[in-house]
């Protein structure tokens, strides 16, 4: 968990296209609630199968996130970067992880565990609409394959 200042993290999450459409008060109130953390290069971020109840937002970075076939062969589901979160499946339905995750490059995240969620949607309502709709998304994709 990084020591830098509420202000600093403020500052870096508003750099990330992703970000920009959110307010300045929308952008407090995800700071004020969520963690940062710095993954290295090639660190486990997220398990298939385990249980897990955060989400993550991309600050700066980018991961992998795949899937393990009946043979542990890894099949790569999207490749993500700053501005996009994952881990809102298991956030939002409290289910294990549908897929792992991995950082291609050393990485930071702003994690916002549930409770936290909630705490941004009471604060600020359109936060769980931008939310929802990558979900539909996702969902989207994953039937179409
Ligand atoms: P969750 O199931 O909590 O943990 C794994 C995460 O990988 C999942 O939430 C999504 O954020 C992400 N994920 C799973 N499947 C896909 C997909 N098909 N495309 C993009 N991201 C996905």
């Amino acid at each position: 968990t990084s020591r830098r200042s509420l202000g600093d993290r403020t500052m870096a999450i508003k750099a990330v296209p992703f970000f920009t459409q959110l307010s300045d008060r929308e952008l407090d109130v995800i700071r004020s609630v969520s963690v940062e953390k710095t993954f290295p290069k090639s660190a486990v971020v997220l398990t298939e199968g385990e249980m897990g109840d955060s989400l993550y937002m991309i600050q700066s970075g980018k991961v992998k996130v795949f899937i393990g076939d009946e043979d542990g062969r890894e099949i790569i589901l999207k490749i993500l970067s700053a501005g996009d979160f994952f881990g809102e499946m298991s956030m939002m339905d409290k289910q294990p992880r549908s897929a792992s995750v991995t950082t291609l490059e050393a990485s930071t995240f702003q994690i916002l565990a549930h409770s936290a969620f909630e705490k941004c949607v009471e604060q600020a309502p359109r936060i769980a609409n931008m939310v929802m709709r990558v979900l539909a998304t996702r969902v989207r994709e994953a039937d179409r394959k």
